[in-house]
């Protein structure tokens, strides 16, 4: 069983079914909007019945403002009034959300027995007339247009219905950047720079993650924090790593073309290759933020120079990282020769960033992969990614398509929610929820496998409000998502 969220949520069953039981079990207290607790905050307490149509009255006002706010809405109530079924399934569809009906599926004899062992049993033949409602209630609820699910006196109500991650066969890529790659962005200010990326680095390799992944940027990017956070320059750090790793792929994620004659790079690269036992992959993009070209007095040329930058760059990087030195006449390119020692330990991955149409031929055409956001329209480019490999002749197997998913990862339900109130500076948590995919991290786990469906192999993750080894260890349950063997491999 798994429940769309947000979504509304309505619970039909009698009294003692344990619609109460399933709600807290799965659901955090606020987002539990219950007649009877609304009666014991009007009235004298839970079971006073005069009270119920101040109760009402409140509880029709909190759903509509939770609904309006898009936020997940649990109706506690015996869900047996079609009136006020109607009311609150109308609110869902005007904003877009699903409208689910839980049908609390508890033999009556289950229910008389745990209504006659509570303190303040509803009379016998009230559970009757309750039970003979819902039943009712229950053959009409397809035809009002919810999603009906059903929870039967067996299903453990602590139990998660997220199901491990599952492996999905690996297609057979050429490099061990299968899996989950954690991109590093954001770097302390006030500790020591070499001490933190050692304690990063073995968190990541702990928890089984296939490698890391470093912005090239000269000056912190507005999407990521303040002009003055540091952001030490990739290669030179990335240097530091492949001291401190023995497992995790290295690279970029990207570097723009514009920074470093694309030979130097290459260089770079290589360098890393050679120190790392093959353990390298190069992100590279066009670049788009002028300000950092300005302020290094780097030029920044017009976005079709830089595309076509773009392809002489990889172009360039492969034809030296080629076996021999022979010169090298291309289509873009012509080198009197390619030397170039150390040679890289196996091959580089060469991934490009950036989702508009030339870029995606780019990276089909020049490149050994792409690098998409991971919503719903970069995952369109997914599919057309694979497709333009496929035109190129190439085998879409031989490649990696990759998403940057940026995760709101908590321990539980609670804590996804208040790390999502702590992080969401004026966006409506609604919305920052959405944007960060906020859950658990099995229910990342799941999601990413839905990924790995549709043919992307790595996932690069910057998670939100990532601070320190925890939160990378935290990660662990991602790791097995695209195939790759769990932590401890
Ligand atoms: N209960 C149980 N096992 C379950 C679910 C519930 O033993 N799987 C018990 C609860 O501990 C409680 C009783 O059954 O003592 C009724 O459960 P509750 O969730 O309170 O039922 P509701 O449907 O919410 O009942 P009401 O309509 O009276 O609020
Ligand atoms: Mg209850």
């Amino acid at each position: 069983m798994s429940l769309p969220d947000p979504a509304l949520v309505v619970l039909v069953g009698a009294s003692g079914s344990g619609k109460s039981t399933w709600a807290a079990s799965r659901y955090r207290d606020a987002e539990v909007v219950s007649s009877d607790a609304l009666r014991a905050v009007v009235g004298s307490g839970e079971h006073d019945l005069d009270a119920s149509a101040d109760a009402f009255a409140l509880l029709e006002q909190v759903v509509a403002a939770r609904l309006g706010r898009r936020l997940t809405t649990v109706v506690d109530t015996l869900g047996t009034d079609a009136g006020r079924r109607r009311t609150w399934r109308d609110a869902a569809r005007a904003v877009g959300l699903p409208a689910v009906a839980v049908v609390l599926d508890t033999p009556a004899s289950v229910c008389r027995s745990r209504n006659a062992a509570r303190d303040r049993p509803v009379p016998a033949r009230v559970l009757t007339s309750q039970l003979a409602s819902v039943s009712a209630t229950v053959d009409l609820l397809e035809a009002e247009g919810w999603q009906v699910v059903r929870v039967g006196p067996d299903d453990d109500p602590n139990e998660s219905d997220v199901e491990p991650a599952r492996a999905s066969t690996p297609r057979a890529t050429p490099s061990g950047l299968r899996g989950v790659v954690l991109q590093l962005s954001r770097f302390p200010a006030d500790a020591d720079l070499l001490t933190w990326l050692r304690v990063m680095a073995a968190a990541a390799e702990e928890a089984g993650l296939a490698g890391l992944a470093l912005m090239d940027h000269l000056i912190q990017i507005p999407q990521v924090g303040r002009p003055w956070d540091p952001i030490p320059e990739p290669w030179v750090t990335l240097g530091a790593l492949a001291a401190c790793t023995t497992r995790l792929q290295l690279g970029t994620l990207v570097t723009p073309v514009t920074f470093r004659a694309p030979g130097i790079t290459a260089k770079a690269a290589a360098t890393l290759s050679a120190l790392t036992g093959g353990r390298t992959f190069v992100g590279v993009g066009a670049g788009w933020w002028e300000r950092e070209h300005a302020a290094y007095g780097v030029g920044f040329p017009s976005a079709r120079e830089r595309l076509d930058a773009l392809e002489l760059g990889i172009e360039t990087m492969k034809a030296l990282w080629a076996p021999g030195t022979k010169p090298y006449a291309g289509q873009r390119v012509s080198l009197p020769e390619t030397t170039s020692y150390p040679r890289p330990v196996g091959e580089i991955p060469v991934i490009v960033g950036g989702g508009g149409d030339r870029t995606l031929r780019i990276a089909a055409r020049l490149g050994d992969g792409c690098n998409v956001p991971s919503d719903e329209v970069g995952l369109a480019k997914v599919v057309r990614y694979l497709a333009l490999v496929g035109q190129a002749g190439r085998d879409p197997a031989s490649v990696h398509p990759t998403v940057l998913d940026l995760p709101l990862v908590g321990r539980d339900r609670d804590d996804v929610w208040a790390r999502v109130e702590r992080h969401r500076g004026r966006t409506a948590a609604a919305t920052f929820a959405a944007r960060h995919h906020a859950g658990t991290a099995a229910e990342h786990a799941t999601r990413l496998s839905g990924l790995a469906d549709l043919g992307v192999t790595t996932a690069f993750v910057a998670p939100v409000g990532l601070d320190g080894p925890d939160d990378v260890l935290a990660l662990a349950p991602l790791a097995t998502a695209f195939g790759r063997p769990g932590p401890g491999h």
